[in-house]
């Protein structure tokens, strides 16, 4: 409270009114009070005088006319005193709830006059439940302060929450106004500062969807209560991503309306990705069987149509050596038949022995057979056939200890992706060579000069199901297959890139043991 400061001339009655106005603060009827006592000081034309207001805290008010003075220490003990009245000096306790809130002092030369005094003991009367009064408004002042700063810290911690959660979100209310907006959405190209969102309609702000569009999906939420969820595809960060929205009507309490909806976006792009390419992996696996038995039932009239292509051409040339005229397109259609059928033969037993080739048994064998039946087996595909392919083999290049089925099922993947990656241009080499490990004593790397493969993408090519090849093109199984068979013969895999200048994937393998 603010202390009045006057000089020696001031008369009594400003005095007075000053107090008042100082000890206003603590609620009016104070001030109401010092006016009636200014009224009486002027009416008995008093003196020189002081007042003083002291409290357990100290001196609460100190004001003086004239040169009369009273150091604070001798107000201390007047806390203490009950009423005074001696000479210059009147005290009156302040007492209210039977609590001694403290002490009010007026000192006047040359005595107090006795009007003075009953005014004085009235204002001092009614100035103890002002100051009760008082201390319980500050009291309840820092109650709803510490209320207030429960409630932002509360409010802070909400916020905190929502913007760490992984996902976006933002809540409106039943004008579609933004209530709520998580540092999530502010992220991105397509980004909205939450400043910019608060206080605004949604519509105003998103415009992902026709302002419509957003309204019917909003509206339907809040009519029937119940939660909305639907994928969303997007490019607004420059790529094709899948979000998954749900919207969740919220109410302040049970059985009151909905006032608020929370939405909130999940980036799912490789969730989606994976369990698609799980459905697809389980679609070919089930089209592999049926393609092994089919193949396997293929296999025998196959046989049967080659031998009776070979039969009736055998018989053509016998009848036309007779003598018998034999058209030409029938001979023709029936050497066709031959080498068509020998052909199918091939592919059917090729792929038979692949579907085969899982059981891996053992042998010992230099790493070039497989290399060689490997390239054998690939180079007619269309992938192949523009790329210049060169292969080395070290002379001393020590046998392996594998399953020769499973060894070149690993170098087909390698070549098969080295391939792909070099968009039928290029050279590609394979190289066997001789390591320094005796763990390691059998290298074999395929080298591409393709597109290469971005760091990013490094640490997740070995992982089942990553692909970057198109819907349909890849699986995403071929290196993860590579990297078990590889561990499996106590070997493993490495790989070198750069993108734009080409990869190197290395296998490690151990040597036969020597006999
Ligand atoms: N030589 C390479 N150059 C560039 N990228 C490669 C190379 N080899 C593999 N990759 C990357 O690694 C990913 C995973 O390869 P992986 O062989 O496991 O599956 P895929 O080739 O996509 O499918 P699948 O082998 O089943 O046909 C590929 O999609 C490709 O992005
Ligand atoms: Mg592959």
């Amino acid at each position: 409270m603010a202390i009045a400061q006057l000089d020696q001339t001031t008369a009594p009655h400003v005095l007075l009114a000053d107090v008042a106005a100082a000890l206003a603060a603590e609620g009016d009827i104070v001030r109401k009070c010092m006016h009636v006592l200014d009224h009486v000081t002027r009416a008995t034309g008093a003196g020189e005088c002081s007042l003083w207001l002291v409290t357990p805290q100290g001196l609460v008010v100190a004001a003086r006319a004239g040169t009369a003075a009273t150091p604070a220490a001798e107000l201390a003990p007047l806390l203490e005193s009950g009423d005074v009245e001696q000479g210059p000096l009147v005290v009156r306790r302040l007492v209210a709830g039977g609590r001694r809130l403290g002490a009010l002092v007026l000192r006047i030369e040359g005595g107090v006059p006795a009007d003075v005094v009953t005014a004085f003991s009235a204002i001092a009367h009614m100035l103890a439940p002002a100051l009760a009064w008082a201390e319980q408004s500050r009291a309840f002042v820092a109650e709803a302060d510490q209320r207030a700063r429960q409630l932002d810290e509360e409010r802070r911690l909400i916020h905190q929450v929502v913007d760490s959660l992984p996902v976006s979100l933002y809540v409106v209310d039943r004008d579609y106004r933004i209530t709520v907006w998580n540092r999530k959405r502010e992220a991105g190209s397509q980004g909205v500062s939450r400043e910019q969102a608060l206080g605004k309609t949604l519509f105003e702000i998103l415009h992902r969807a026709p302002a419509e569009k957003l309204r019917r999906e909003l509206d339907e939420v809040f009519r029937t209560g119940r939660m909305q969820q639907f994928n969303m595809e997007t490019r607004a960060t420059g790529e094709a991503r899948t979000y998954r929205i749900t919207k969740i009507p919220m109410q302040a309490a049970e059985g009151e309306p909905f006032s608020h909806i929370i939405t909130i976006g999940e980036d799912v792009t490789e969730l989606t990705a994976t369990s698609e390419r799980i459905e697809r992996t389980e679609q070919l696996a089930a089209l592999g069987q049926l393609a092994t038995g089919a193949m396997a039932e293929v296999a025998s009239p196959l046989q049967s149509i080659a031998e009776a292509a070979e039969t009736l051409t055998q018989s053509l040339d016998e009848l036309a050596r007779e003598g018998a005229t034999v058209p030409d397109h029938a001979t023709d259609a029936a050497r066709t038949t031959v080498r068509e059928a020998a052909r199918c033969r091939g592919i059917v037993g090729t792929l038979l022995e692949f579907a085969h080739a899982g059981d891996g048994e053992r042998a010992v064998f230099e790493v070039g057979t497989v290399i060689e039946q490997a390239l054998a087996l690939l180079r007619p595909l269309p992938v192949f056939a523009p790329l210049a392919t060169q292969v080395f083999f070290d002379p001393d290049v020590p046998k392996v200890q594998a399953s020769p089925a499973q060894l070149r099922q690993v170098v087909m993947a390698l070549l098969q992706n080295a391939a792909e990656a070099m968009d039928a241009k290029g050279t590609l080499t394979i190289r066997a060579r001789s390591g320094t490990d005796p763990r390691e004593a059998v290298i074999v790397e395929v080298i591409d000069e393709g597109r290469g493969i971005p760091r990013s993408e490094l640490r997740h090519i070995f992982e089942p199901f990553y692909t970057t090849k198109g819907p349909g093109r890849g699986t995403g199984l071929g290196l993860s297959i590579c990297h078990s068979i590889i561990a499996r013969h106590g070997g493993r895999i490495e790989v070198d890139s750069a993108v734009g200048a080409g990869s190197t994937f290395r296998i490690l393998l151990p040597g036969a043991p020597i006999p």
